[in-house]
């Protein structure tokens, strides 16, 4: 699968990991860390031309040497992130060389993203601003507030986003350096007007938030 664009990628790799209590993108799963495992389908996919991996500041002298280590046909490299996901992405953004004009957004936690999946939010977008993996909700979702349910939401319009996020690079940046505080990059864009569309991710690109993902993640990792 070969777009005419290529893109850079930015895996978001700079978060404390509060809800796991660890920083668990450094956590080996299995043999190798959890990062790298992440890493692998971006350093695969022939639509990503280079990659920038954001990391927590006291992390990037011994990550940035691991990545010199292994042997890539495309560069890679480390940036400190920022406090918020959003500051980590906008620095990761600003760390691409200049003719990268697609960047794709990646949570270091989605380990089992494929490189198919990649290269079909960047295909999405030659008719876009942006296009996202996302998953069509099974659950029926509700509205609620103090324990009430305030309203049921129609299924048949509820997607569940995942990363990767990706978007022309002009709208993504001016995106990012608005004042609003976003938990994922599409909410952004939106916000400023862009046009975003989804591609249908899967259940298995589920970000690893907790321990109970963790071991899930490890009984996969074991069948790939
Ligand atoms: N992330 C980041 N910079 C931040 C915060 C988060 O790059 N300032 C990254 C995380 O490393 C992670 C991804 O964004 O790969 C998704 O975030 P999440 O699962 O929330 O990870 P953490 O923020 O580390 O976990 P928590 O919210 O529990 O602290
Ligand atoms: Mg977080």
């Amino acid at each position: 699968m070969n777009s005419a664009v290529k893109a850079g990628a930015v895996i978001a790799a700079a978060g404390s990991g509060e809800r796991f209590g660890e920083k668990k993108q450094f956590k080996r799963l299995r043999k190798r860390t959890l990062l790298f495992h992440t890493l692998k389908p971006f350093l695969e996919c022939g639509d990503v031309s280079e990659i920038v991996v954001v990391v927590p500041e006291e992390n990037l002298a011994l990550v940035s040497r691991e990545l010199k280590s292994f042997t890539s046909a495309k560069p890679v490299k480390a940036v400190v992130g920022g406090t918020r996901r959003q500051d980590s992405v906008l620095n990761g953004c600003l760390a691409l060389s200049n003719n990268v004009e697609i960047i794709a957004v990646h949570d270091a936690a989605r380990p089992f993203v494929t490189s198919k999946l990649i290269s079909a939010t960047i295909d999405g977008c030659n008719d876009a601003d942006g296009c996202i993996a996302a998953l069509p909700s099974k659950d029926t979702v509700k509205k609620v507030k103090n324990n009430q349910i305030q309203s049921t939401l129609d299924r048949n319009v509820i997607w569940l986003a995942q990363t990767p996020q990706t978007f022309h690079k002009d709208v993504l940046i001016k995106a990012l350096q608005q004042d609003m505080i976003a938990t994922d990059e599409a909410s952004m864009v939106e916000a400023v007007g862009g046009k975003v569309a989804v591609t249908k991710g899967f259940a298995g690109n589920f970000k690893i938030t907790t321990h109970e993902d963790w071991k899930l993640a490890e009984e996969l990792i074991k069948e790939k």
